[in-house]
């Protein structure tokens, strides 16, 4: 029987363990898809599994990692509009293909079976493809999947942003930098913080923000996008949770969006803000993402690829046991601006 290799994440905690074996190559149904892995890309959710932190469920012994891109190499024979040789990714949620996720158990790397291994099968359902024309890295490709459609459904999956208004952007990771430029391609004034004058300076350069705030040097960074916006901010794509949510309150215009994507900053119970007061007073929007669903994937797939944007990938790993330590160690510094990948090509 023909093997590949997998990883699989035992142990999760402190001390976890994540071992590359080889097993059986996965066989398919009719209604699935064979698709050889090329790019993977690693999220911060990534590093909270491994760390036993996630608060949802996971499967024991998990094949880590949501976000995949490859090339099919077996189609199931009841199986239509794909073919041997497209290049796919498939939605981060196996059973999300429209509106909310229902539930905590089908996202891919947690609760079922991920994408860091050489193989795997989908069920057709759950794949987009990218045409060829885009001229995407498979790592570009994958970057599309976590927080490329968070990012996306933060700006569109409910009020959509309109050109012209102000989106602010917590800190430089892959959810701030995609969403950064989604934003910029919509026609939006963009703002971005960070804790490092030389990554704002970077995503100046590299990502034509136009205006940026230290948090750390402006610890009252709200008053400060005040400054560029006076009349508030029309949308925040909030990474913080409790340690950020009550400047960001401040900060937003009246009727504006903030969208909950990020627990990364938890407020001390005494400094904890007045939420639903700061909401009402600004008829504010707060809205919880959940990643997305398969259509806003497909919805974000044509804008990247009919203005040919390109994921922001900052630097990209091996397949190889000590490569893949390493990929992880490096998201888990926090020294990345943008996404952190790993390439099987
Ligand atoms: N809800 C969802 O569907 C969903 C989907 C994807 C991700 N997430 C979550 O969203 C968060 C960001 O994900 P990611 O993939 O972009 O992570 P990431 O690439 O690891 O980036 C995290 C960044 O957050 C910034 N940060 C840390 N503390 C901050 C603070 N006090 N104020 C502002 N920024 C701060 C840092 O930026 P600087 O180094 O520039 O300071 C850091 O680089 C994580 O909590 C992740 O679990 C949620």
């Amino acid at each position: 029987m023909a093997s590949h290799l997998v990883y699989r994440l035992s142990n999760r905690g402190p001390n976890h363990t994540l071992k590359q074996v080889s097993e059986p190559k996965p066989t398919i149904s009719k209604h699935e898809v064979l698709v050889k892995i090329e790019g993977i890309s690693l999220n911060y959710r990534d590093i909270v599994i491994a760390n036993g932190t996630y608060p949802f469920p996971i499967k024991e012994n998990v094949v880590p990692c949501s976000d995949g891109a490859g090339e099919v190499i077996e189609v199931g024979s009841s199986v239509e509009g794909l073919e041997i040789g497209d290049h796919v990714i498939a939605n981060f949620d196996a059973m999300n293909l429209y509106g909310q996720q229902k539930t905590w158990t089908h996202g891919h790397g947690g609760p079922i079976d991920g994408v860091l291994r050489e193989y795997a099968a989908f069920p057709a359902s759950v794949l987009v493809k990218i045409p060829k024309e885009a001229k995407m890295s498979f790592t570009q490709m994958a970057s599309l999947v976590c927080t490329g459609v968070t990012a996306w459904n933060a700006l569109y999956g409910n009020v959509p942003l309109k050109p012209g208004q102000t989106v602010l952007f917590q800190g430089t990771g892959g959810v701030s930098i995609t969403g950064l430029i989604l934003a910029k391609a919509a026609g939006a004034t963009t703002i971005i913080t960070s804790s490092s004058d030389s990554k704002l300076a970077l995503v100046k350069e590299k990502y034509g923000v136009d205006h940026t705030i230290n948090y750390k040097t402006h610890p009252n960074w709200a008053a400060e996008a005040l400054k560029i916006a006076p009349t508030g901010v029309d949308f925040i794509l909030e990474n913080g949770g409790s340690g950020t949510i009550g400047q960001s309150l401040e900060c937003i215009t009246l009727g504006g969006v903030i969208a909950v994507i990020g627990l990364l900053v938890q407020a001390k119970q005494e400094d904890m803000p007045d939420v639903a007061g700061l909401v009402l007073g600004h008829g504010a929007i707060v809205r919880g993402i959940t990643v997305g669903s398969k259509q806003l994937l497909e919805e974000l797939v044509r804008f990247v690829v009919a203005r040919g944007l390109e994921m922001p990938v900052d630097k990209t790993f091996g397949f190889e046991p000590e490569e893949v330590e390493k990929a992880y160690e490096y998201l888990r510094s926090g020294s990345h601006v943008g996404k952190v990948c790993i390439s099987l090509e």
